[in-house]
């Protein structure tokens, strides 16, 4: 199964792909994760991807596409959810042509819907863990021990683009830039809508009502 996942920054992308993953063994693509390791790394690509992230800005299309599709013909037999990509009508035409060119397609688009204001506290209360990447909540979704992952006991981090300013940019590039792909994959494909300001373990119910559908189980 091949799919993408699409919606807001903190829409709750990060948060659902880890239990689709679970449930059905799909690789988790994030461009966002991979951008943070190659910075945390201080590669080449990290570092020009750097002032992009750090204002809100999207990273130049040609590095992305370059990154993913790198990242994609690594994926198991089993599949994979992209998280965070495409981000843009370019992405999203140049994916298709690299999966075109392999036989393959995308079987389906889930979309997270969820309105601006709702998404500005999700961010700001937003705790992550450096070593295994789990994302937690200050108030949502606490970790057992204060500011400690539940996994490996790591120190939770907030995310530098985290910043009031920085989502209020993030926001306006995601409507920009990103929203019209809704509309590229209504032509182009199926594109299942969810609501996702709702408990997360109501939306993970309805995504994978729908996914049991898609593959018959
Ligand atoms: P990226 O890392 O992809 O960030 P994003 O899309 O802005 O999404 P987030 O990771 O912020 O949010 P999320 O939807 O995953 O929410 P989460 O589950 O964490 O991209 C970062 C940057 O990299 C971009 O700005 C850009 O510069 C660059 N980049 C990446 N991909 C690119 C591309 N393709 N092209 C160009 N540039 C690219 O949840 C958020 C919080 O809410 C968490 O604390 C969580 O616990 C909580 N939460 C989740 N669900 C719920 C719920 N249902 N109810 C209450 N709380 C919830």
């Amino acid at each position: 199964m091949r799919l993408v996942l699409l919606g807001a920054p903190g829409a709750g992308k990060g948060t659902q792909c880890k239990n689709i993953v679970n449930r059905y063994r799909l690789l988790h693509l994030s461009s966002g994760d991979i951008l943070r390791r190659e910075r945390a790394a201080g590669t080449e690509l990290g570092k020009k991807a750097q002032q992009y992230m750090d204002s809100g800005a999207l990273v130049p299309d040609e590095v992305i596409i370059e990154m993913m599709a790198d990242a994609i013909k690594k994926a198991p037999p089993a599949g994979f959810i992209l998280d965070g990509f495409p981000r843009t009508v370019n992405q999203a035409a140049a994916l298709d042509r690299a999966l075109d060119a392999d036989g393959r397609r995308i079987d389906a688009v889930l979309n997270l819907k969820i309105d601006d204001k709702v998404v500005a506290g999700r961010m700001t209360g937003r705790r992550s863990c450096p070593k295994c990447g789990a994302v937690y909540h200050v108030e949502n979704l606490k970790p057992k021990r204060d500011g400690l992952c539940d996994r490996d006991g790591t120190t939770l981090v907030q995310r530098s683009d985290d910043s009031p300013e920085v989502v209020a940019n993030r926001l306006e590039t995601y409507h920009r830039q990103t929203e019209p792909l809704v509309e590229y994959y209504k032509n182009n494909g199926t594109v299942y809508d969810f609501d996702a300001d709702r408990d997360p373990e109501d939306v993970r119910a309805s995504i994978f009502e729908t996914l049991g559908v898609l593959v018959g189980t």
